[in-house]
């Protein structure tokens, strides 16, 4: 579906200009002659990219800009500013502007921002994270496993240090809201925290994205541009997916780390900012370094407070806390009335091996609850990849008779109530996990490929837990 651009100038050949522009490009396009009109429009809905002259009479470029962010955050404003103030436009950035470009610009310029930001509003909608929640702060961190209490505790102790901190993890696991934890827990909150996604910035726009431009630094440099370092002076720079960053950059960018100081691109003067760093990857660097495709000395030096976050499969006793989070989160985002998951809705969720971890079951749960047409989520609610998988977690999944059996054997024997309920819980949980896997096994008749398949680990996992819980694997006897 092609995004919709809303179009706010008080000149009119410029708007027609702009709308014939985007219409070319593709995008479906509305307009307002002035800000009073764009917010009416706006908070009509369907806008997914905000264009706005910044001075216009009565209502402003920046009055435009507060309602979105107030609204729908997840809607980016992209402000025009006249030649020559670039103090406007850094002041754009930091009210939370998505960019600039200043008049006069290239088409080309326009086109470039305007797909940018149009990809960026695409996959915030596709997290459905956000809009017209009127929560500015991101949501909060749940969870009570030990491995996320683990977390909790390095976020606390290192939020206001000026330490760079580097977040590594898989897709999904709450990466940008532990970095947006880090830089709310400083003293830097009050100062902006920008993010560069390397991931989707073009190779050859990485350098001028990160540290600016002058004026004729190349073609189409008809301005001269402060980079992310700058804007970020004061506050914290988030880098995003750092594992794409090209190698050529990576020597740059690493002297600008060591010395906090860098050139802007065509610039002769050298810049020094205050910038606290936290970096984020779903990387192995250890890998890539091998690979040659990452610096060592850059990764030690991003590596200094090294955060790394487990994957949901990994921590299946938080799923039933977060579910019943996104439940209410969605319940009044979608004025919904769900009031229950259902349990055998619930087993099949925590079996479910999550490979897009909690954005997967956060997409999940709002998917659900628009469809959801009883009271409840129940197990016929689920997608059919989810109810797949059910047969098999079901039958393995312990009925509550199962557990209370179980536990007295699993747990340790020397007793303090308060003190082993962690035990307790672990002991429960490998005595259920080797059900699993042992039924897995029975239904295959011991293929253990097929097995980790029906399990949904990966074959070796398989076989390391096999050899913990002494299961015997098959092929090593062949093998021997
Ligand atoms: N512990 C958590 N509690 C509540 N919500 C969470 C938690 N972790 C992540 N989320 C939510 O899950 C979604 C994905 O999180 P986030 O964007 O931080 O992940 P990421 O690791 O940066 O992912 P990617 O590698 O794909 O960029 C977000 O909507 C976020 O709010
Ligand atoms: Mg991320």
């Amino acid at each position: 579906m092609a995004a919709t651009i809303l179009i706010v100038d008080d000149e009119p050949n410029l708007r027609k200009v702009l709308a014939a522009t985007l219409k070319r490009e593709g995008y479906e396009v509305e307009q307002a002659a002035d800000g009073e009109q764009a917010i009416e429009r706006f908070d009509e809905g369907g806008i997914d990219v905000v264009v706005s002259d910044l001075v216009m009479p009565k209502v402003g470029g920046f009055d435009v800009l507060r309602h979105v962010l107030e609204k729908a955050p997840d809607v980016p404003v992209i402000l025009i500013t006249a030649h020559g103030t670039v103090d406007s436009a850094v002041q754009a950035i930091k009210t939370g502007a998505f960019d600039y470009i200043t008049k006069p610009f290239e088409q080309s310029e326009l086109r470039q921002v305007i797909a940018k930001a149009a990809r960026t509003r695409d996959l915030t909608r596709n997290n459905l994270s956000g809009p017209f929640e009127g929560e500015k702060l991101p949501s909060r961190i749940v969870g009570q496993s030990q491995a996320i209490q683990d977390i909790y505790r390095i976020v606390e102790k290192v939020a206001d240090t000026p330490s760079t901190v580097l977040i590594t993890g898989e897709s999904g696991t709450g990466k940008e809201l532990v970095a947006q934890a880090l830089h709310r827990g400083s003293s830097r909150r009050n100062q902006p925290l920008i993010k560069i996604n390397c991931a989707a910035i073009p190779k050859d726009l990485m350098e001028s994205e990160l540290f600016g431009y002058e004026r004729g630094a190349f073609t189409g440099a008809v301005t001269s541009k402060p980079g992310r370092f700058e804007l970020a002076d004061g506050g914290t720079l988030f880098l995003d997916e750092i594992g794409e960053i090209p190698i050529e950059m990576q020597v740059k960018l690493l002297r600008a780390l060591q010395e906090s100081e860098f050139e802007r691109v065509g610039g002769v003067k050298t810049l020094k900012v205050d910038v606290r760093l936290i970096a984020a990857t779903n990387r192995d660097l250890h890998k890539e370094i091998q690979a040659g495709r990452f610096r060592e000395d850059l990764f030690y030096r991003l590596n200094v407070v090294p955060v790394s976050l487990p994957a949901l499969r990994d921590r299946r006793s938080d799923i039933p806390l977060l579910v019943e989070f996104f439940r209410e989160k969605y319940n009044r985002k979608l004025n919904k009335r769900i009031d229950a998951v259902e349990p055998e809705a619930m087993e099949a969720l925590q079996a479910y091996a999550w490979p897009g971890n909690i954005r997967e079951l956060e997409n999940l749960m709002e998917r659900s609850l628009l469809f959801a047409d009883g009271p409840t989520i129940r197990h016929e609610d689920l997608p059919e990849n989810l109810r797949e998988i059910a047969p098999v977690a079901h039958a393995a999944l312990p009925a509550p008779a199962f557990v209370s059996v179980s536990v007295p054997a699993a747990a340790p024997s020397h007793t303090d109530a308060s003190a082993s309920m962690k035990d307790i819980v672990k002991g429960a949980a490998a005595a259920l996990e080797r059900d699993l896997i042992t039924r897995a096994l029975d239904e295959t008749g011991g293929n253990v490929t097929q097995a980790a398949k029906k399990l949904q680990i990966s074959r070796k996992s398989l076989q390391n837990k096999m050899k913990e819980f002494g299961l015997r694997d098959p092929d090593e006897r062949t093998a021997g």
